[in-house]
């Protein structure tokens, strides 16, 4: 171990001297998974685009119909992984946390007394995996969904306040003896006229549009994420003390459980935030890919098994998601603050500052710029990157990659597609 450490910072003083002869821009990458030998020299190496590291965060590479995953992409070179949160566990999850609150606090739930609880629900993205994932968890857990194709269908419903709709059903809770019919009355995907998905203020006004016309049959929301989650709440729901459940545990959504929000859930975005950038560090160093995540790296960085699994096959680093509600929220309060077993700083001796393109894929969707930027900002100077972060608009893949002129310039990249099956747009680019 001792040797190891000496040996890459060797390497790493190596490289600094051989950059500082103005060699042309340092040595080549330190190759791989399992490589010893450290990784040196400025951005803008000898490396060719096409064999840098490459991460995909928060869209999986994947067939936005069938959710297929993308294995080309997800293997582009032996540098390339995915980092994301395992959306099935947190969707199950999702699901019971509102069927336990619906359990819980049934008195004076069913606001107009007819026996029925209704629910309307926000969807994010129909191509979009986790989208698909929440909304199957809630219409399993209340007992709404359909199977279609072994699956639950996920499809939006528009309104259903007679309980007609094919795509989903009436499910029925027994609590304190008493038998509830439980139906979704109305679900939509939040999708504005530009064709921006997960779109908050189009919640806040499907939210107007359906308290109108039936308001008083509605006795809770659930929304795909906690941005569409809290503009509804706070168009609406806030003030009928309606429980408003939402993904994501985002700062202000978890401050508004005290005043009535029902839940949301962490994905963990200080693990994936984390990862996202430690993939690249490791693979930059040419260390072993578990540096810093499952084994201990050089400073006392860690992380235990039970805040993220790694599916080698896929390629695929998933953070395990946990439920915030009225009983733990104090502990979720500030969700930009670094994940205390992975903050400490690297030393700039042996792991060299790099340069990394990344990109989120709309600058103002919720999570993404009040909670995942900001934590990416707090490890990029812990793990000695220099990051330059692009943000989209949320609509074209085209607003994105025209920023990614020059990837020669970069040694490493992170990218938040717009569509989950659009990754040849990037690695294109990477190939040239
Ligand atoms: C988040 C959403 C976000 C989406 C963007 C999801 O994982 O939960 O809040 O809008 O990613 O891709």
């Amino acid at each position: 171990m001792k040797k190891k450490m000496i040996s890459l910072t060797l390497a790493a003083m190596l490289g600094l001297s051989l950059a500082a002869c103005g060699g042309g821009g340092g040595s080549t990458s330190g190759g791989g998974d399992s490589g010893d030998s450290g990784d040196s020299g400025s951005a803008a190496s000898d490396v060719a685009n096409k064999d840098k590291p490459l991460v995909w965060f928060n869209r999986q590479p994947s067939n936005s119909s069938t959710g297929e995953l993308d294995m080309a992409a997800l293997s582009f070179n032996d540098k390339t992984y995915y980092v994301g949160f395992d959306a099935n566990q947190g969707a199950e999850l999702q699901g019971t946390m509102i069927k336990e609150y619906i359990e819980a606090n049934i008195d004076g739930l069913d606001r107009n007394g007819d026996g029925v609880i209704g629910y309307v629900l926000a969807i994010g993205d129909i191509g979009h995996n986790d989208s698909i994932a929440r909304t199957r968890g809630v219409r399993k857990a209340l007992g709404t969904g359909i199977e279609k194709d072994g699956e639950i269908n996920s499809e939006p419903i528009g309104t259903n306040t007679d309980g007609s709709a094919t795509a989903v059903q009436d499910g029925e809770l027994e609590i304190g003896g008493k038998k509830y019919v439980v139906r979704e009355l109305a679900s939509q995907e939040m999708k504005n006229s530009a064709g921006a998905t997960w779109d908050a203020a189009t919640a806040g006004n499907a939210i107007g549009t359906w308290s109108s016309s039936f308001g008083d049959q509605i006795d809770v929301i659930a929304s795909n994420n906690d941005g569409m989650g809290m503009s509804m709440f706070n168009a609406w729901s806030k003030d009928k003390e309606v429980p408003t459940f939402g993904y994501d545990a985002n700062s202000d959504a978890v401050a508004a459980i005290a005043e009535g929000y029902g839940g949301t859930i962490s994905q963990h975005a200080d693990v994936q935030a984390y990862l996202t950038l430690r993939v690249l560090r490791n693979a930059l160093d040419g260390v072993d890919i578990d540096t810093g995540i499952g084994t201990e790296d050089d400073a006392g960085n860690v992380l235990s098994d039970d805040v993220y699994v790694y599916r080698e096959e896929e390629r695929s680093y998933y953070a395990l998601n946990v439920a915030v509600t009225a009983d733990n929220y104090g502990d979720f309060t500030d969700s930009t603050k670094v994940y205390d077993p992975v903050s400490k700083q690297l030393d700039e001796g042996a792991h060299a500052t790099k340069k990394i393109w990344l990109n989120i894929y709309n600058a103002s969707d919720n999570f993404l710029s009040s909670t995942y930027q900001p934590l990416l900002q707090n490890y990029d100077k812990l793990l000695n990157l220099d990051v330059d972060y692009i943000g989209g608009d949320g609509q074209t893949e085209s607003n994105i990659t025209n920023r990614l002129g020059n990837p020669a310039e970069y040694d490493a990249f992170a990218i938040n597609m717009v569509k989950t099956d659009n990754a040849a747009s990037y690695t294109s680019l990477l190939s040239q």
